[in-house]
């Protein structure tokens, strides 16, 4: 055994031998670590192939083994007990109890039954037994009846809607279908295309007090974050902006981007209700952070006033 084990192990000596240099050799920083060099390759496909000839060699041995022992002290055979015969009545009572699943679909009955089967009368000496389809067929088939009678009435008799109609039907739903795609497509809101709506504001609200007031404060104040209600901010003011930062956020700075847990729509809301907070002047407002914002434009004007009063 102790012969057998270094017999096994040699191999892997071997490689490790074969191995060492190529581990010395300090490894350029431009070779990757893990890739191999062919001859490393070759090595490593030798030894796994010499692992496999040893182990094919191991179980040939064994098979071997187990020859010689047999030959030598052979053992004597099993002897074989044939099953006792099952009696007819019996077998055909157990048949009986479990009907096949198949069988029972296919209506199908068991040979030995088939005498009380036979019609009794004989063309030239030919028997007919009398072997029903099952019911579940009669039904397909008559049913196919029907549905043609009535298909034949419907189409062409009684002038139901002919390929053409139903074309010209079928293209005016998907018409209808379009537009209103197209409706709440228009509803989609980003930074781009966000405009005021007033509607908007009551939503909003309960959607920044549910998620912001822990650092904007009930009335925008400012607590952690900045103050919502002054014309001052740090990200720009217009509607555009604010949206912008509720949406990205400012990670670094301790604002979460919410546009994995708001829906654009429910971020267009809570904006909506930041601009109508501007110029509230709420008490213990913090002090103004970031740059006055200019509106550029009129219609970039987005104050409390000019929101509320649509
Ligand atoms: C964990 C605290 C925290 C929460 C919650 C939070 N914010 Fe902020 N928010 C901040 C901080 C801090 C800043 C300032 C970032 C900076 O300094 O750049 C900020 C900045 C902002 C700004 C930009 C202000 C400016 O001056 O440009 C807006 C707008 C804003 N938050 C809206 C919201 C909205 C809307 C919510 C809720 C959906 C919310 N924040 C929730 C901490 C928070």
């Amino acid at each position: 055994m102790k012969k057998f084990s270094l017999f096994l192990f040699s191999p892997i000596l071997s490689f490790k031998v074969l191995a060492a240099p190529a581990e010395a050799v300090p490894t350029d920083s431009a070779t990757p670590t893990i890739g191999l060099s062919t001859s490393e390759l070759l090595v490593l496909a030798a030894f796994l192939l010499a692992l496999v000839a040893l182990f094919a060699t191991v179980v040939m041995l064994k098979a071997l083994k187990v020859i010689v022992n047999e030959r030598l002290h052979p053992k004597p055979f099993i002897k074989y007990e044939a099953p006792k015969p099952l009696d007819y009545e019996t077998w055909q009572q157990q048949k009986k109890q479990k009907p096949n699943i198949w069988s029972k679909l296919l209506s199908l009955k068991p040979i030995e039954e088939e005498e009380a089967l036979v019609i009794p009368h004989a063309y030239d000496g030919i028997h007919e037994l009398n072997n029903p389809v099952p019911r579940w067929f009669n039904v397909l088939f008559y049913g196919t009846m029907i549905f043609a009678a009535c298909y034949l009435y419907y189409y062409h008799i009684s002038d139901g809607p002919g390929q053409d109609e139903e074309y010209v039907a079928e293209m005016d739903k998907a018409a209808a279908n379009k537009k209103a795609f197209l409706a709440t497509a228009a509803e989609k809101f980003d930074e781009n295309s966000i405009k005021p709506d007033p509607s908007l504001i009551a939503k909003g609200k309960t959607i920044f007090m549910a998620n912001c007031i822990a650092c904007h404060g009930e009335h925008g104040q400012g607590i952690v974050g900045p103050s919502l209600t002054d014309e001052f901010w740090l990200h720009g003011g217009s509607i555009n902006d604010v949206f912008k930062t509720v949406k990205y956020g400012v990670p670094a700075k301790g604002m979460a981007s919410w546009e994995k847990t708001l829906s654009a729509k429910n971020i267009a809301e809570v904006v909506n209700f930041i601009m109508s907070l501007q110029g509230t002047r709420p008490a213990n407002a913090k002090a103004p952070q970031g740059e006055k914002y200019e509106p550029k434009s009129a219609k970039d004007t987005v104050t409390h006033e000019s929101i509320t009063k649509k």
